[in-house]
């Protein structure tokens, strides 16, 4: 079987690696790639983007079947053109990843069916959504209704700085269109925990649990990045929980996809936070987390491109989704300065000392080839994993890794998983 990989980042990096192990495959390409996935895919620079060259690509290559990793090109519809070409794919319609793309969609949904989530109003209008502020709760959350790089969620502690939010995001603009409607929502207390669940549209298999760390600095401070790193199980992710989350939000989610045409087959990630009033969904994803994949796809048993083939096929319901008994830990390496300006284009160091270490994986973000080095091409460059037995041992191992891999302007934070100690 011929793969296609769209996307070029440690998600994809992850992705990459659990395809070249399977060994119904015989080639792998990705788009664009990164340094990393070169050591299992030709990498071809065609942009996630370009639904056109890409497929053309895909024809030319007789490509069996095409992964669709990252939000943007999903939201844009890049699936739906593998598939109207006739391709094999993973990844949801443009129809049904609209349950990323807009958060006033998947506020609704979630109310229509009765799936438990966070009160919310949504406003297209800054006035309306500035007149119905002053009868908010403070802390009170918004959140512009597009895609905005994880970045476009304000929780506002004085009703001056929602105030603020507001004309940030719907008069400013600060994150474009994504900031034509925004949805104010009722702040929630309690552990996130991030649920990646398998689907073909009438079949959910949630995977293993895993937590992602949005702030930049240690103990949670600092800005929003795309996530600093991962651990996987969640200690807080009891089974009772898990039981819980099954019949209320993840099969209620999938049937109402379907009861509303927009049939979700690919992977539906569901951003959990465990309250005092019980389990609600933050947010939903069309797609694998970047670092959760990081954490999640080592320890899965399977052969990843059955489980992905039986998403396009309709054929979940046949396999028993398997993971290890054991735990994982992400610590990103990052560029100083991420995620405002940083420096690129620094040799990494290193790479080779992961060569034959079972249970360690050197996952690339940002990473490019430059005069045959390896050199840093991003904010996120390099997300190092490790494997324990337990998540104590599993962290133990993750930030022993990353002494093994040096680059100037090196940044990481030093408590991914720290939770996990006050267990
Ligand atoms: P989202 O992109 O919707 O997951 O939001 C980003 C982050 O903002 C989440 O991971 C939470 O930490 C936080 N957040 C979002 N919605 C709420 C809420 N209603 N109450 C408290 N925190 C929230
Ligand atoms: N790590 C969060 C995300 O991928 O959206």
């Amino acid at each position: 079987m011929k793969v296609l990989i769209v996307g070029g980042g440690g998600r994809e990096h992850a992705i990459t690696w659990a395809v070249a192990k399977s060994k119904r495959v015989e080639k792998i390409y990705a788009a664009p790639g990164n340094a990393g996935i070169a050591e299992f895919a030709e990498c071809v620079d065609i942009s996630v983007m370009d639904a056109e060259k890409l497929v053309a690509f895909a024809k030319e290559k007789e490509i069996d079947f095409v992964i669709v990793a990252p939000d943007d090109p999903l939201a844009a519809g890049v699936a739906d053109a593998f598939l109207d070409a006739g391709i094999k794919t993973f990844g949801p319609r443009k129809n049904a990843a609209i349950i990323e793309a807009s958060k006033a969609f998947s506020k609704d949904l979630m109310k229509k069916y009765n799936i438990p989530c966070a009160a919310s109003e949504t406003f297209d209008s800054a006035e309306a959504a500035l007149e119905y502020l002053k009868t908010s709760k403070i802390p009170v959350v918004l959140k512009a209704d597009g895609l905005a790089l994880g970045k476009g969620v304000l929780i506002c502690n004085t009703f001056e700085e929602a105030e603020e939010g507001i004309k940030t995001i719907m008069l400013d603009k600060k994150f474009g269109d994504a900031g034509n409607k925004v949805v104010i929502e009722e702040f929630m207390t309690g552990r996130e925990v991030s649920v990646l669940c398998f689907s073909d549209g009438t079949t959910i298999l949630p995977m293993t649990s895993a937590q992602d760390h949005k702030r930049a600095g240690d103990n949670d401070t600092g800005l929003n990045t795309g996530g600093m790193g991962t651990f996987s199980p969640s200690p807080f992710y009891t089974d009772e929980i898990a039981k819980f989350c099954e019949e209320n939000v993840y099969k209620p989610t999938i049937a109402a996809m379907k009861a509303e045409g927009r049939e979700f087959k690919g992977v539906l990630f569901v951003g959990l936070m465990l309250t005092p009033d019980g389990p609600k969904v933050l947010e939903y994803n069309a797609r694998f987390g970047d670092p959760e994949a990081q954490v999640v796809i080592p320890r899965l048993k399977n052969d990843i491109i059955d489980v992905m083939e039986a998403c396009a096929d309709g054929t979940l319901d046949k396999v028993n989704l398997e993971f290890a008994d054991n735990a994982a830990v992400c610590v990103m390496l990052a560029s100083d300065g991420y995620p405002l300006s940083y420096q690129k284009g620094f040799e990494i160091r290193g790479l080779d000392n992961f060569k034959g270490k079972d249970g360690y994986y050197v996952f690339h973000s940002g990473t490019k080839f430059s005069d045959g080095k390896v050199v840093t091409n991003g904010g996120r460059v390099i997300g190092v994993t490790a494997i324990g037995a337990d998540l104590v041992s599993a962290r133990k191992n993750a930030y022993e890794a990353t002494e093994w891999i040096d680059f100037d302007n090196k940044y990481m934070r030093h408590d991914i998983g720290k939770a996990i100690d006050e267990q």
